[in-house]
C-alpha cells in the first residue's frame, strides 16, 4: 500500500562513478599511423604549457602509471597503450595540435570523463590522447531562450549546478553524471533518463564547434533554435564518436526547471504487466510523465545490495518480478500529486491489478534513494564481475524474452556457473524501446565472448532492432554495425569519413573498421 501522500522534490544525485584500470592492449593496429616521438613533445611544448602535457616520454618522462586512467576505460575491459595525454585550454590550442597530428599522420582519440561502455574513449594502440577536461567554461547562458554555451569538458553534473539558480535543467541525465562530460554525450548522442520526455540530443543541441581533422575550426555555434539554412551539418557529429572530429563547444536548449517533481517505485508481479503499465500511465499522467525506467528483479538485487539506493522492504517487494520507476515532472505541485495519487489507486484498486505494490518518495532522500537503485545498477554490475554489455532497441515486448533467451543459451552451453556467467540482467528505458542487456561474468573470456556473439546481435537483428541504442559502436562493435546498417549505409558512412578524415587520424578503429 502507498505509504504516504507526500511527494518529495527531487534533488540533483551526487552519484559518481568509480574507476578501476590496468593496462593491457587489444590486437587492432592502425598501420598507417604513426607514433608520438620526442621531438612531437617538443613541439607540442610550445603550443600548450607543461602542465597540459603527460607523457612518458622524453622530456617529461612520467611513469606509465601516471598516464593509466586515460589508457583503460570504465569498464576496464579496453586498454591502450599511448605514451602521450594532451590537455588543452582553448579552442586553438586543439586546433594547433590537430594540425600538427595531421601533417605527422598521428592518431588522435578524443577523450571527455571517459565513462563510455563500447571502448571508444580509449586508444587501440598508442594514439596520442586528446582529453578535454580543461576545457570546462560555460561561455554563456540565456533565460529568455534557454540556450547554454558551454566548454565541451563541462562536466554533465556542473552544467546541472549551472543551471539551477536560473530554474533550468540540462534536457539529459545519466548515471554517469559526475564525470561525463557534455562533449562526450554529444558525441555519444548519450541517451538516458530524461529523452522520454526532451527528446534526443539530435533536437536540443543548436549548434556545435568543432575541430575538424586538418585543424580548421568550424564555428556553428550562434545557431538560433530555428535555421534551415542548408545542411545541418552538426547532426554529423552529434553521435560521431569522435571520428569526425573534435567537439570543443555545444550550445544546447535547456528546459524549464520543472516546479514540482515526484517518483514511485512500482513493483509488478509478471513482466507481461509492464506494456499496459506503460499504456495506462502515459495515458493518466500524460505531460507530466518525464521517466518509465524498467530493472527486474535480479538487476534490484545487484543494485541494493551493492549500496546503491536503500532496499524496500520484504513487504513491498514480495513476489515481484521486475520493477519500474515512474518520475513525474510538472508546474503545480498539488495537480502532480492528485494525477499521481489518483494513477495508483486505479492500478491498486483495478480487479486484476498491473502492480503489486507501490513506493511513493516521501522526502528528498527517498526520492534520491528511488532513483539511486536503477542508476547504481551499472556500478553494482561492474562491482559484482565483469560485464558484457548491449544497449540494444527491440520491440518492448520482447524485453523479457530478449533476457530469458540469452541466459537459456549461455545454459546450454554450460556457462551458467559462478565461475563463468553470474548474472543475466535486463534494465533500461522502456519508453525509448531500450534493453540494457547485461551479463555478468567472474571474467572476460573468449569462451563467453563467442557464444554471445553473434548470437544476441542475430537476436536483434531478428527483431528488426538496433545494436546500440545509446552507447555507441566504439571499439566493441565495429564488427556488428552490419546487423543494423545495411551496405549502402555503411558506405555513405565511409564516404563521409574519407571527406572529412582522408588521413584517417581521428580515433582510428572506432565506428568503422
Ligand atoms: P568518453 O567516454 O570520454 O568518450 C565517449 C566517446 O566520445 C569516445 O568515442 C570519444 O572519443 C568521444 N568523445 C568524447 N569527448 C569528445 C569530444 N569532445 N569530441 C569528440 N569526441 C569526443 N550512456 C547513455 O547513453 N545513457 C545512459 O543512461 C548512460 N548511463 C551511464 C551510466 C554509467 C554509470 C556509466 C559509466 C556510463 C553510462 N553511459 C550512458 C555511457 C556514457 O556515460 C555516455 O556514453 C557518455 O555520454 C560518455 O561521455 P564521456 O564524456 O565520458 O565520453
Ligand atoms: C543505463 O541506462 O543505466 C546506462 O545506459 C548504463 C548501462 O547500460 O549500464
Ligand atoms: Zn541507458
Amino acid at each position: 500500500m502507498l505509504a504516504s501522500r507526500y511527494l518529495a522534490r527531487r534533488i540533483v544525485s551526487h552519484h559518481r562513478t568509480s574507476f578501476q584500470r590496468s593496462l593491457a592492449t587489444h590486437s587492432f593496429t592502425p598501420s598507417t599511423l604513426n607514433s608520438v616521438n620526442a621531438d612531437d613533445i617538443a613541439h607540442f611544448s610550445k603550443i600548450l604549457s607543461p602542465s597540459s602535457i603527460l607523457s612518458t616520454l622524453p622530456p617529461v618522462s612520467l611513469p606509465p602509471s601516471d598516464i593509466a586512467g586515460f589508457n583503460n576505460d570504465w569498464m576496464n575491459k579496453y586498454h591502450g597503450k599511448s605514451t602521450t595525454v594532451l590537455r588543452p585550454r582553448t579552442t586553438q590550442e586543439v586546433s594547433d595540435i590537430v594540425k600538427w597530428c595531421s601533417e605527422r599522420r598521428i592518431g588522435i582519440v578524443p577523450q571527455g570523463g571517459n565513462t563510455g561502455l563500447v571502448g571508444g574513449g580509449v586508444p587501440v594502440q598508442d594514439e596520442l590522447i586528446l582529453s578535454l577536461g580543461n576545457m570546462n567554461k560555460v561561455r554563456s547562458f540565456d533565460p529568455v531562450s534557454g540556450i547554454l554555451v558551454a566548454d565541451a569538458g563541462c562536466i554533465l553534473e556542473s552544467l546541472s549546478e549551472y543551471l539551477a539558480p536560473h530554474s533550468h535543467i540540462v534536457p539529459l541525465d545519466l548515471g554517469a553524471k559526475g564525470s561525463c562530460q557534455i562533449g562526450g554525450n554529444v558525441s555519444t548522442n548519450a541517451g538516458g533518463l530524461r529523452l522520454l520526455r526532451y527528446g534526443s540530443l539530435h533536437g536540443s543541441v543548436l549548434g556545435l564547434e568543432v575541430v575538424l581533422p586538418d585543424g580548421t575550426i568550424m564555428n556553428q555555434l550562434s545557431s538560433p533554435r530555428k535555421d534551415n539554412t542548408g545542411y545541418d551539418l552538426k547532426q554529423l557529429f552529434i553521435g560521431a564518436e569522435g571520428t569526425l572530429g573534435i567537439v570543443t563547444g555545444v550550445s544546447i536548449l535547456a528546459a524549464p526547471a520543472p516546479q514540482a517533481t515526484n517518483n514511485v517505485v512500482l513493483a509488478l508481479p509478471r513482466f507481461e504487466n509492464v506494456l499496459p503499465l506503460f499504456v495506462e500511465v502515459k495515458k493518466q499522467l500524460s505531460e507530466i510523465l518525464s521517466a518509465f525506467e524498467f530493472f527486474d528483479r535480479r538487476s534490484y538485487e545487484l543494485s541494493v545490495r551493492h549500496g546503491q539506493g536503500r532496499a524496500l522492504s520484504g513487504e513491498e517487494i514480495e513476489g515481484a518480478e521486475c520493477f519500474v520507476l515512474v518520475e513525474t515532472s510538472g508546474g503545480k505541485r498539488e495537480h502532480d500529486e492528485e494525477k499521481l495519487n489518483t494513477l495508483l489507486e486505479s492500478l491498486l484498486e483495478a480487479d486484476q491489478p498491473l502492480i503489486n505494490t507501490g513506493v511513493v518518495a516521501q522526502s528528498p532522500a527517498q526520492f534520491a534513494s528511488i532513483w539511486a537503485i536503477r542508476e547504481g545498477i551499472t556500478e553494482s554490475i561492474s562491482k559484482e564481475g565483469k560485464a558484457y554489455k548491449y544497449d540494444i532497441s527491440i520491440p518492448l515486448a520482447k524485453f523479457k524474452e530478449v533476457v530469458d533467451m540469452t541466459r537459456d543459451h549461455l545454459q546450454s552451453k554450460g556457462l551458467l556457473r559462478d565461475d563463468a556467467v553470474r548474472h543475466v540482467v535486463g534494465y533500461g528505458h522502456v519508453g525509448d524501446g531500450n534493453l540494457h542487456l547485461n551479463v555478468v561474468a567472474a571474467d572476460y573470456t573468449p569462451e563467453i565472448q563467442a557464444a554471445l556473439e553473434p548470437f544476441v546481435y542475430e537476436l536483434v537483428a531478428s527483431h528488426k532492432g538496433s545494436v546500440s541504442a545509446e552507447h555507441g559502436i566504439g571499439l566493441m562493435k565495429t564488427h556488428a554495425l552490419h546487423y543494423s546498417k545495411d551496405s549502402v549505409n555503411i558506405e555513405w558512412m565511409r564516404k563521409i569519413k574519407q571527406l572529412f578524415d582522408p588521413r584517417g587520424i581521428m580515433n582510428p578503429g572506432k565506428v568503422l573498421e
